[in-house]
C-alpha cells in the first residue's frame, strides 16, 4: 500500500492508523535516560550515526523526537530540535551562527532577554558587535551589513509593538552576501507563517505561546535545514545540555494536536477584539497586523497566512490613575506576562520599564503609561468585548 501524504490538520493529530507501539493511540512517555544495546557489535552500529540513533536521552528521546518530527514537517524545515524554552532555542539558534568578533544586525524591538542576550552577554563577553535597525525596509539591513556580519536577527511580528520585516527580502539579500539569518516566528506560529521557504535559515519559537498553548509547558524549538541542525546537535545542543524532558515533549504533542484550530480560534476572536477596541472612543490605537489600518498591513498579507491574538494598543490617558482602574477592573482577562494560552491576559509595559529607567528614559523610548499589551485567548469572543467595554467605561 503507497504510503498517503496527510495535510497539517491531519497529521497534527495523528500519524495514520497504528502508527505508536502496540497500537497505543497515543504514544507513551519514554522516562528513560539511556538505551540498552543487545551486543558489542550493536553499540558499534549505533555509534554510526551518533547524531540520530536512540543512545542516551540528553541527545534523543523518542517522545522529544516525535514531536520535533511534526514541528519540522509544518515549518518545511529539514529538521528540527526541542530546547526546554524559548530563550535556550533563541541562544543555541544565535551561538551557532557566530563567533568572537562577528557583527549581528538585530531588530530593535526583539524580546527583550534576547536582546540582553546580545547587548549584556555576547557583546561584553565575546566582543561581538551589534546594530539595531527598526527592520522596516531591505536597505536598512544592506546599510548596516559589515565585513564581519554574521548574522541577521529578525523578529517578525514582533512581540512588543508587532512590527514586520520583509521575510523574503531580508532572506535573499543576506544569501547574497552570505549572511546567516535567524527569525523569531513565535507570534504567527507555524501555522501562520512558513519562514524557511521564504528562505530564512533558522526559525525559532517559544513553545511555551502558541505551540504550547495551554499554559502549563516551558519550552523552545529551532527548526532549519538538517545540515545547521546537526551542528548544533554536536555543539549548542550536546556540549550546553539543554535538553528538553519527555514530559513537557509530551505536553507539546498533545497540545499540536489542536494547533490549528486553536490558532483559527485565536484570529477570530482577536479580531473581534482589535475592530472593537479600534472604534472605542478611549483608545488612542491599536496595532495588530489583521486591521486595515496598521501601516504593514499589506507586507503582513503577503507573508502570513492569518493572525494570532496578541496585540497591544493605546488608551487616551496619561492619568496613571485612571489607567490603573482599567487594568485593574478586567474581570476576564487575567494579568501576567506570557501569551498564546487558552487564557486571556493583559500586560502594561510601562510597568516592567518604570522599575528600569528613569522618566525621562521612559518618555525617550516612545512608550506611553497607556499602552497595554493582550493575548486574546480561546473564550466567547462577546465576553471579552463585554469585559473590556465594563473595564473602559472606569477610565
Ligand atoms: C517573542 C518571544 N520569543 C521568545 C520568548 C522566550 O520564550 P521562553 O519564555 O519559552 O524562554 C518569548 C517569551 O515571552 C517571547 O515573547
Amino acid at each position: 500500500m503507497k504510503k498517503m501524504n496527510f495535510k497539517p490538520e491531519t497529521y497534527l493529530v495523528h500519524d495514520g492508523k497504528k502508527s505508536h507501539s502496540k497500537g497505543a493511540v497515543v504514544p507513551p512517555i519514554y522516562q528513560n535516560s539511556l538505551f540498552t544495546k543487545e551486543s558489542w557489535d550493536e553499540v558499534d552500529k549505533t555509534f554510526d550515526d551518533r547524531i540520530n540513533n536512540l543512545i542516551y536521552s540528553r541527545g534523543h528521546n523518542p517522545s522529544v523526537r516525535v514531536v520535533e518530527e511534526k514541528i519540522a514537517k509544518l515549518s518545511g524545515g529539514e529538521k528540527a530540535h526541542l530546547f526546554p524554552s524559548g530563550m535556550a532555542a533563541i541562544s543555541a539558534a544565535i551561538l551557532s551562527c557566530i563567533k568572537t568578533g562577528d557583527h549581528i544586525v538585530a531588530i530593535k524591538n526583539i524580546y527583550g532577554p534576547a536582546n540582553n542576550l546580545l547587548q549584556n552577554y555576547l557583546k561584553p563577553k565575546f566582543g561581538i558587535e551589534i546594530t539595531y535597525i527598526s527592520g522596516n525596509n531591505v536597505e536598512e539591513f544592506e546599510k548596516s551589513i559589515r565585513k564581519n556580519t554574521a548574522l541577521f536577527y529578525l523578529e517578525s511580528p514582533s512581540s512588543v509593538v508587532m512590527s514586520l520585516q520583509d521575510i523574503k527580502g531580508v532572506s535573499q539579500l543576506a544569501k547574497s552576501k552570505g549572511i546567516k539569518t535567524i527569525i523569531d516566528n513565535t507570534w504567527a506560529s507555524p501555522i501562520f507563517q512558513k519562514p524557511i521557504a521564504m528562505g530564512i535559515d533558522l526559525e525559532v519559537h517559544s513553545c511555551s505561546k502558541y505551540i504550547g498553548g495551554h499554559s502549563d509547558v516551558i519550552a523552545g524549538v529551532v527548526i532549519g535545514k538538517k545540515k545547521d541542525l546537526d551542528l548544533i546537535f554536536v555543539r549548542e545542543f550536546e556540549l550546553l545540555g539543554a535538553k528538553t524532558a519527555p514530559f513537557e515533549a509530551w505536553l507539546i504533542l498533545r497540545s499540536l494536536r489542536t494547533l490549528s484550530i486553536r490558532m483559527e480560534r485565536h484570529q477570530k476572536n482577536a479580531m473581534v477584539v482589535a475592530e472593537f477596541l479600534e472604534s472605542h472612543p478611549k483608545i488612542e490605537k491599536v496595532n495588530y497586523p489583521g486591521l486595515k489600518s496598521f501601516p504593514q498591513y499589506e507586507l503582513g498579507k503577503e507573508q502570513m497566512t492569518g493572525y494570532s491574538g496578541l496585540m497591544s494598543f493605546q488608551l487616551r490617558t496619561d492619568d496613571l490613575e485612571k489607567i490603573k482602574a482599567f487594568f485593574n477592573g478586567l474581570q476576564l482577562f487575567q494579568i501576567g506576562v506570557s501569551w498564546g494560552g487558552h487564557e486571556s491576559l493583559i500586560y502594561a509595559p510601562a510597568i516592567s520599564y518604570l522599575k528600569e529607567l528613569s522618566e525621562d528614559q521612559f518618555k525617550g523610548m516612545g512608550i506611553s503609561l497607556g499602552d497595554m499589551r493582550i493575548s486574546v485567548g480561546l473564550e466567547d469572543p462577546q465576553d471579552l468585548v463585554n469585559d473590556l467595554q465594563q473595564a473602559l467605561n472606569l477610565v
